[in-house]
């Protein structure tokens, strides 16, 4: 009998994957980047028993059983298993229990299958005792999945070959190169049932010619100094660039037929109070990305957050029914409106309960294990 549990990051995407050149093995057409975030505050959790006494393959996700016939599932597990063919002919012969979840709530609309991927190749890779690359692994689960295997900055390569062997992510720097940033999440309340982004995707490669624009004379040119402005430091260009890639993407949204409609009345909101914040200073010091749903992911340094958090809460008052955990994550001291701030903005109040909840963390390391497992040895979920 065997058992391992991982624990692996969410990433938000500054430079955002749109579009595949292979729909099976998930190849992008273009390069992507992102920032690992902090597991203590969201991440996935796996753990994987291996045992002669299962009987059948299981798999339980966030408390409930699900198939384990899912295609992405099985082509990470079979890739694994064909990885470590030689090492362990016992426990490749056994069945496997793999019981997984989220530590930050589903319903949030917060993407989580990039987390529960790098979760579950990192979690298989450790049972089966392989090493080297597994990002292009976590790739067969989900795309944005291979960039969760490191902390950090990390970019995923799209790769030329057609066997998907180059397409991989690589760390371009680690998470103490900028100690400063933190990350904001605005989780917008909103019930509209949104395109998926695999769904949303393939219908941007079918029909927007825009994708292909930005994948061809864009992409290139922007990840470049994307990543000089990480390197550097320099927060003013990296805002700029970020915020430039996440409308671009949404524009590319627009330009599908017929269109996916991500972002709603309060995204487009949040996107203005972020422009007219970094106007009064002359400066941005707030980007805003936003992926296939409406919640706002804002990168921000440590100095501007306990500021523009209390503009964030006069605009966007917290839902009047109590809600112990409305502002969650890394802690903050005292957040005091600043009257002459809120004044010099011009800013209108809006009703209270349009944001469900933020979350306020960093950038952090990759997936990591534990032995506090998810299942008991007899591969039951505890
Ligand atoms: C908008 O990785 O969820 O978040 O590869 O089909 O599983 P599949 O798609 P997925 O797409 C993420 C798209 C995005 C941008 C990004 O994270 O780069």
């Amino acid at each position: 009998m065997k058992i391992v549990t991982c624990i692996a990051p969410v990433n938000i995407a500054v430079m955002k994957y749109w579009g595949k050149r292979d729909e099976d093995l998930i190849l992008p057409i273009n390069d992507s980047l992102s920032a690992t975030l902090n597991t203590n505050f969201m991440c996935a959790k796996t753990t994987i028993l291996a045992s002669p006494d299962l009987k059948e393959n299981k798999f339980w996700l966030n408390g409930k059983e699900e198939s384990f016939e899912g295609k992405r599932l099985q082509n990470c597990l079979r890739e694994v298993q064909r990885r470590a063919k030689d090492m362990n002919p016992d426990v490749l012969g056994w069945k496997i229990a793999i019981c997984s979840e989220n530590n930050f709530p589903t319903a949030a609309g917060l993407a989580s299958s990039a987390a529960g991927y790098a979760c579950l190749v990192s979690a298989l890779a450790k049972l089966y005792n392989i090493e080297g690359e597994i990002s292009d692994i976590a790739r067969l689960g989900s795309g944005s999945a291979c960039r969760s295997i490191y902390g950090g900055w990390v970019r995923w390569h799209k790769g030329e070959l057609s066997c998907g062997e180059d397409s991989v992510a690589r760390q371009v720097v680690p998470s103490s190169h900028w100690p400063e940033m933190r990350v904001l999440i605005l989780v917008v309340n909103d019930k509209k049932k949104k395109d998926s982004s695999t769904s949303g995707m393939q219908r941007s490669v079918d029909t927007s010619d825009l994708l292909l624009y930005r994948s061809d004379k864009i992409v290139p040119k922007r990840m470049e100094e994307m990543i000089t402005s990480i390197k550097n430091k320099d927060f003013h260009n990296f805002a700029k660039l970020t915020m430039q890639d996440s409308n671009q993407f949404h524009a590319t949204c627009l330009d599908t037929y017929p269109p996916c409609v991500y972002m709603n009345d309060v995204s487009h909101s949040i996107s203005g109070l972020v422009h007219k914040y970094n106007e009064l200073f002359d400066e941005n010091r707030v980007a805003y990305t936003f992926d296939a749903g409406p919640n706002a992911c804002l990168y921000i340094l440590e100095k501007d957050v306990e500021e523009f958090l209390s503009v964030v809460n006069y605009v966007f008052p917290p839902p009047e029914v109590d809600q112990v955990e409305y502002l969650t994550g890394m802690p903050l001291e005292n957040r005091k409106i600043k009257n002459d701030l809120i004044n010099s903005l011009n800013l209108t109040r809006n009703e209270p309960g349009l944001l469900k909840y933020i979350i306020h963390t960093n950038v952090g390391e990759g997936p990591t294990s534990t032995d506090d497992h998810l299942l008991s040895l007899n591969g039951i979920p505890l």
